[in-house]
């Protein structure tokens, strides 16, 4: 049975930081971010904002878009890495948010469930939802996974360029209109380890950046491995004496926590992927210098790091790698596209890697390409450390959704926020009826309860 991604819709908060206003502020190179991270524009929360609306605004469009009631949703799921409740669960929140427009109990019979593992939670929930489509128990009811986050960091830390909010919605079923995964292949790596993390109780992470970059290649490249036997082995594809799996793929989508990891993602896989091939030596004779190699192979994610010399190498090397010709050609043809709207909108940690999807479908589409048939791997990392590599393919429909994909237009109006505006947001410094923006047919938070025996419990309101 084909299971997947039937349509996808996007909620991303209409309040931004420039790119460039940032950096002026921080005392940085504009080009840092817009060239070296890839980032032009921030999406922010509101005051009356949470992950839970905003997920909830993503349901409403995906369910409007599609005239869905809610008797056709047999699963709505949550990821997300922004919690602000330890126990009850982040979709129960959109139930309720959901029933002020569809009725009191209208979503009764759904089951679903918050899932977490920093930004790759949304993949498992996808992949779990999948395999209930396929096993039979959805009785032709669709799924939801929806995807919500707000990447905040510490004002003045090194993540603070590379904040984002959204959220995404992911209807699936059992005839897929956009992409159908490719069974039995799904692959997985997972660590214990401490390259990002959010303790109880603290608003933004504690993040160890150049080490997390350096754990997302390896975890991602151990789950890329994993796939491949299975793709292999299952004999999904064959590939030739002198082939990658790779070469396979036609588009890639990469966990985006700023438009420029995807690509260094795509570099360091393709490197290890083309190493061993015979096209490699050639290449190399083109770079004019041989690939560095730690002075301890087999050392650890610090040694790696530490080794000053290496790193400095092999940073040119990847510079020179890049500018190839070959390089480009994959980049261009296979990657480029998804990292369009990351740039205009920044990181949504477990909805970045759908945005990119989302963002190579329609800016693919515009180039003239015809998508069907096309197949789509994914990379996705969430800190902590885990890892998922998966595929599929545009199905025949996929025009009847793609065409009207209009990110900015999804977005709508947006208001760029002073400095000062975004540091009193950041720092919690205004109450939730000081919002900047009226809401426009969407769901905003209006009160937290304070008094002991209710604290922590939210309400929302639907403003037509
Ligand atoms: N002009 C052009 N480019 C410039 C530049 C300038 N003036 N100055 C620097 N750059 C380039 C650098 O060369 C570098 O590019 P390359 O990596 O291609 O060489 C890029 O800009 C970034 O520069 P630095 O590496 O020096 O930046 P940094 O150390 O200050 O911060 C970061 C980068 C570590 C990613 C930081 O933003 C961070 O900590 N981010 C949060 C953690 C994170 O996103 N980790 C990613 C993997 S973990 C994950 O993915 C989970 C998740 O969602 C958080």
């Amino acid at each position: 049975m084909a299971a997947g991604i039937d349509d996808i819709a996007v909620y991303i908060p209409r309040l931004y930081v420039d790119a460039s206003d940032f950096a002026h502020a921080r005392g940085m190179d504009p080009a840092k971010l817009e060239k070296g991270l890839g980032v032009s524009k921030m999406a922010m929360v509101d005051t009356n904002q949470d992950p839970a609306c905003l997920a909830a605004n993503a349901c409403l469009k995906i369910m409007q878009k599609n005239k869905l009631s809610p008797e056709s949703i047999g699963r709505l799921y949550v990821s997300t890495e922004s919690a602000f409740d330890e126990s009850k669960a982040m979709n129960s929140y959109v139930i309720g948010m959901l029933e002020q427009v569809y009725g009191s109990s209208s979503f009764e019979h759904c089951g679903g469930v918050e899932t977490k593992f920093a930004c790759v939670s949304g993949s498992y929930a996808l992949y779990d939802n999948t395999n209930w489509i396929r096993a039979g128990e959805a009785e032709g009811k669709n799924a939801l996974v929806v995807v919500s986050d707000i990447a905040k960091y510490d004002l003045g830390s090194s993540g603070e360029a590379t904040q984002g909010a959204g959220a995404i919605a992911m209807l699936l079923n059992d005839k897929p209109r956009l992409l159908a995964f490719d069974p039995k292949v799904t692959a997985t790596s997972i660590k214990d380890d401490y390259d990002f993390y959010r303790p109880f109780g603290k608003e933004t992470p504690i993040v160890h950046g150049q080490y997390s970059n350096l754990l997302y290649l390896i975890q991602v490249r151990k789950a890329l491995e994993a796939w491949k036997n299975k793709v292999i082995s299952s004999g999904l594809l064959e590939i030739g004496k002198d082939e990658t799996i790779l070469d396979y793929i036609d588009y890639f989508n990469m966990h985006l926590p700023y438009a420029n990891m995807g690509k260094k993602a795509l570099a360091y896989l393709i490197r290890h992927e083309w190493r061993s091939l015979p096209r490699w030596k050639p290449l190399i004779d083109k770079i004019g210098m041989a690939e560095p190699q730690p002075k301890d192979p087999r050392g650890t994610i610090e040694s790696v790091l530490g080794d000053q010399e290496f790193m400095e190498k092999d940073h040119e090397f990847t510079k020179r790698f890049t500018n190839t010709e070959e390089f480009q050609e994959v980049y261009e043809s296979k990657l480029a596209s998804s990292l369009i709207a990351s740039k205009m909108i920044g990181n949504l940690y477990t909805a970045s890697l759908y945005l990119g999807f989302r963002s190579s479908l329609e800016f693919e589409y515009q180039k003239g390409v015809d998508l069907a048939g096309k197949r789509i791997g994914f990379g996705s990392y969430g800190s902590g450390a885990s890892a998922m590599v998966f595929s599929g393919v545009i199905q025949p429909e996929y025009e009847s959704v793609v065409k009207d994909m209009n990110i900015e237009a999804e977005i709508g109006t947006r208001k760029k926020l002073s400095l000062e505006e975004y540091e009193k947001i950041h720092e919690n410094k205004l109450t939730i009826d000081q919002s900047l923006l009226s809401p426009k047919k969407e769901f905003v938070l209006v009160e937290i309860q304070t008094k002991p025996e209710y604290r922590g419990e939210r309400r929302y309101s639907f403003n037509e």
